[in-house]
């Protein structure tokens, strides 16, 4: 190779490599911790595997954890700070009050990385394991999970309450709100599937079962029976949102949706006449094709905003900052 040929390879690579960086999740990968804590995975998975057992439905909490974490201010353990007499975090923001929960299990998890590991693991990965392992632990599909997240010094309530999904929403403002964190329409549709575990609670679907049409009137009736219509009783009685199956994961989200059983509102809105219908239609007769579009929609969801590098701080509890 002449020198000028050599000066053009120099240059070419010195911008490959500034491209790479400029990248937000540039240092995101599936290794991260394969020498610095090489035992990483199989320490996570055993206690997320005994909460399922003691709990099925811990699975759907921690899954739910992770979608709240990254939908504010991205996937950098936020959600997991407590409010303190002069810190105000998320967990008491609208969507996470009386609702987000599987906090003790993460501090389970934190503490038996912290053994094997001491002030390597970022709060912010222990969760995006945990929502993999409890996927694959309830039936889903299984992925490799990048990492090298770091957790976030801050919190925010209001952009807790203002970035996370409402269940009122119509269809437009569910795109939207995706949308606006890299996440296509589709990738909505995969992960509102999410919503074949666990259970959500009378106050979120009361309207829906007394006021909507576009409601079964059998799960309308049967949801009635233990989700009072005045506003302020039993609120938070729970109902599964799948109806047959909530602590198993597959593609049952889906065929609901068709006959007009989704639970929540937010959730009928994607098969509604719109344009998610088809996609839906999709899912709900071909469940390998929700699993791959899951799995990528969850990737996509892990890469929003993490704080790499030398920004944020690996937390010793995943309960407070340092
Ligand atoms: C599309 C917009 C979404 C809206 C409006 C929404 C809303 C809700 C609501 C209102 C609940 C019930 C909470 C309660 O009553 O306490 C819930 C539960 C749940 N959500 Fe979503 N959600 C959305 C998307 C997602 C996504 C993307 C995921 C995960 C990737 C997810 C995972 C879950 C899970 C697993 C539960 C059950 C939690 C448990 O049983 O503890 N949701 N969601
Ligand atoms: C977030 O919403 C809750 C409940 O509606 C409200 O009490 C709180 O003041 C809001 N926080 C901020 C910072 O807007
Ligand atoms: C149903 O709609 C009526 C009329 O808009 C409203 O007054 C009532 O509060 C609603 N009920 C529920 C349970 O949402």
């Amino acid at each position: 190779m002449d020198s000028s040929s050599f000066s053009k390879a120099i240059v070419t690579l010195a911008i490959l490599v500034m491209l790479s960086m400029g990248s937000s999740n540039a240092q995101l990968s599936i290794d991260f911790y394969s020498k610095s804590c090489p035992h990483l995975l199989s320490t996570v998975k055993p206690v997320v595997q005994s909460a399922i057992n003691k709990e099925a439905r811990m699975g759907a909490s921690i899954l739910r954890l992770f979608f709240h974490d990254c939908f504010v201010n991205g996937c950098d353990g936020s959600l997991l700070l407590d409010d303190t007499s002069s810190f105000t975090g998320e967990k008491n923001a609208a969507p996470n009050k009386n609702s987000a929960r599987g906090f003790e299990v993460i501090d389970n998890i934190k503490s038996a990385v912290e053994k094997a590991c001491p002030g390597v693991v970022s709060c912010a990965d222990i969760l995006a394991i945990a929502a993999r392992d409890s996927t694959v632990i309830l039936g889903g599909p299984e992925w490799d999970v990048k990492l090298g997240r770091r957790d976030a010094r801050t919190a925010s309530q209001a952009a807790a309450n203002n970035s996370i999904p409402r269940p009122t929403s119509n269809l437009n403002q569910l795109i939207s709100r995706f949308n606006a964190l890299g996440l296509s329409t589709r990738d909505m549709v995969a992960l509102s599937g999410s919503h074949t575990i666990g259970q959500a609670r009378c106050t979120n679907f009361r309207a829906r079962i007394y006021n909507e049409t576009t409601i079964d009137s059998s799960l309308a009736q049967t949801r009635r029976s233990n989700c009072p219509r005045t506003s302020g009783s039993g609120d938070n009685n729970l109902a599964p949102l799948d109806l047959q199956t909530p602590t198993r994961f597959e593609n049952n989200y889906y065929k609901n949706l068709i006959n007009r059983r989704g639970l929540l509102h937010s959730d009928q809105q994607l098969f509604n006449g719109g344009s998610t219908d088809s996609i839906v239609s999709t899912y709900s007769s071909n469940e390998n094709t929700f699993r791959s579009d899951f799995v990528a929609g969850m990737i996509k969801m892990g890469d929003i905003r993490p704080l790499t590098g030398s920004r944020g701080e690996i937390r010793n509890n995943c309960r407070r900052i340092n």
